[in-house]
């Protein structure tokens, strides 16, 4: 597809929602130790550096690599794990780390599948969450902007593998 991109979150903007969200989540584990964030790759790794940065005490970082594709015998999608954590999650406090929630597939999948090895806690937070675009209700603890179901690049964030590295958020914007 033949197009251009045109900012929609400056780079300013994502400094503000991060501190926002880093005084929530340190408010919120203040009594806590070990907190364990756990990114889902690619899209979160750019938010995850910049947020885990801004967590104070002890924190620990994983990763997750899980990938969706539609279901034929139903019209929902299902969630192989391509690379799972190597943390044993149990007994921790375990926040999951995402750049974006869609249809809510990915997060309501992998929370549960984190659920069922007994973390003491279990949350989720994610830069960007587009809600007019949800098929499964997932619950979301914290969340930095909430946006309208545009094409949006950038800050870790893909089309085609491209743009991840744009330091702003981006609409993608056809030309003809
Ligand atoms: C994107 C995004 C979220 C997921 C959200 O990841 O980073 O992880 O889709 O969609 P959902 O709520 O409909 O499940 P993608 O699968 O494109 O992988 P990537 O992070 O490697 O780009
Ligand atoms: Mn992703
Ligand atoms: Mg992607």
């Amino acid at each position: 597809m033949k197009h251009t991109t045109e900012v929609m979150i400056s780079q300013a903007e994502i400094e503000q929602m991060l501190d926002k969200l880093a005084e929530q989540i340190n408010e919120h584990y203040k009594e806590h130790k070990r907190l364990l964030m756990i990114g889902l790759l690619k899209g979160s790794v750019v938010f995850l550096s910049d947020l885990c940065r801004r967590i104070q005490g002890h924190v620990e970082i994983d990763f997750m690599s899980v990938s969706s594709y539609g279901n034929s015998m139903n019209s929902s999608r299902d969630v192989k794990v391509l690379k799972d954590v190597q943390s044993d999650i149990a007994g921790r406090d375990v926040l999951i780390v995402e750049d974006l929630i869609d249809s809510g597939n990915t997060l309501n999948k992998v929370r549960e599948m984190l659920r069922l090895r007994e973390p003491k806690s279990l949350a989720i937070c994610t830069l960007l969450d587009k809600p007019e675009r949800r098929e499964i209700d997932v619950h979301v603890d914290f969340v930095g902007k909430t946006i309208p179901d545009e094409f949006i690049v950038g800050y870790g964030i893909d089309y085609a593998e491209q743009y991840r590295n744009l330091p702003y958020i981006a609409k993608i914007v056809p030309v003809d």
